[in-house]
């Protein structure tokens, strides 16, 4: 198949030039988009043969549910049932943005988009791109992140065209997005509201709005073999480089020196090696090569580089790597999240 990429400048774009993404959408076809988070890879959300190319494409396991992206809250009534009070207040909150949340579907949504379940995770994005091709084309847009599985979110078109080239019909490229991991997804379809997965939108900011919410307990620390996450996705391994990452915690001189031990041993034996390390550190470390993060002064700049930093390591062909470790300070997790799955949980303590 030939994949069209299409340049689109999101801050000043003609309606017109997103009539053959649309066209593409309302026929059933596959268009990869840019939102505030990471770039997705859309279908028509109500069309069960769009989202079963969506898992073909990504290769994505058929009970991993996928998001419905809305422009409106009209689009959320005609998806969603039994829309509760902390729903509203949370859509009146953080709608449009990097917030998705989980409600009772209505029939008009296939089980094939939700992955079997008899609920919905609904996100109104506010990157212009993503807005537009949804009003445009009146499609309720399904697009989980517009990488194969288990590689890291794309956070540039160029990570999308080395995933998906010639597998979908359409990239459309907006340059790099702004926030750079995915959003923060809330189950509000049952009494109690719980994080399922963390992201820009933290604990503290949703709590500020409906009081006391609490974590799935399947996402916080180490997998446990017995509970599986609410959000079937997260049970995955994920984001994950092709060399081995160690997640380093502990005293930020200790974590210094022991990270350099270790590059030592292992660049004496011959291998590849990298440190991600953050602006105010990276003079600290001895080895070929150091690639920061972003600055501890700026949580947001560390959510941006993660992804493109991880597949950089890919490039690089690199065999071990080895990373600082960014605690609950930074966007409340969800940046740790991040890495300890890209880890699979190796942790080394200084
Ligand atoms: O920022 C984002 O959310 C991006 C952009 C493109 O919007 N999308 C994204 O989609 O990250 P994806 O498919 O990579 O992650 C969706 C997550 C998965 O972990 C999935 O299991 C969970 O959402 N999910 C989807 N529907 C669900 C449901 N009904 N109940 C629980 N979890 C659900
Ligand atoms: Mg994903």
């Amino acid at each position: 198949m030939f994949t069209n990429v299409l340049k689109i400048n999101p801050d000043n774009f003609r309606t017109k030039e997103l009539k053959e993404a649309c066209d593409i959408l309302k026929n059933g076809g596959l268009v990869a988009f840019p939102t505030e988070t990471v770039y997705g890879l859309g279908g028509d959300a109500l069309n069960p043969d769009a989202s079963s190319k969506i898992y073909k494409a990504k290769g994505r396991p058929s009970d991993n549910p996928l998001i419905v992206h809305i422009a409106d809250m009209q689009g959320l009534y005609d998806v969603a049932d039994d829309i509760s009070e902390n729903g509203k207040k949370l859509a009146k909150a953080f709608w449009p943005g990097p917030l998705t949340m989980v409600f009772k579907k209505k029939n008009i949504v296939p089980l094939s988009t939700t992955g079997g379940l008899y609920t919905v995770a609904v996100r109104m994005p506010g990157h212009a791109i993503a807005r537009e091709l949804i009003l445009q084309s009146g499609v309720y847009i399904a697009a989980p992140s517009a990488n194969i599985s288990g590689r890291p979110s794309p956070t540039k078109a160029e990570h999308v065209i080395e995933d998906l080239d010639g597998r979908i019909d359409m990239i459309i490229d907006g340059g790099s997005v702004g926030i750079g991991i995915e959003s923060t997804i809330v189950d509000v379809s049952c009494e109690e509201t719980v994080i399922l997965r963390p992201g820009y939108i933290t604990k503290d900011m949703i709590e500020d709005v409906v009081g006391n919410v609490s974590i799935d307990a399947a996402i916080k620390g180490i997998p446990k073999k017995d509970i599986l996450p609410k959000a079937p996705g997260m049970k995955y391994r994920h984001y994950a480089p092709k060399g081995q990452l160690f997640i380093v915690k502990g005293d930020a001189c200790m974590v210094a020196a022991k990270i350099n031990r270790l590059v030592y041993e292992k660049e004496n034996k011959g291998y590849k090696v990298a440190v991600i390390a953050t602006d105010e550190s990276i003079i600290d470390y001895k080895c070929n090569i150091v690639k920061s993060i972003g600055s501890r002064q700026h949580e947001d700049s560390i959510a941006a580089r993660l992804y493109d930093v991880l597949r950089e390591m890919d490039y690089l062909n690199v065999k071990y790597i080895y990373s600082e470790s960014f605690g609950d300070d930074i966007l409340g997790g969800a940046v740790m999240n991040r890495m300890l799955k890209a880890a699979a949980y190796n942790i080394i303590n200084a």
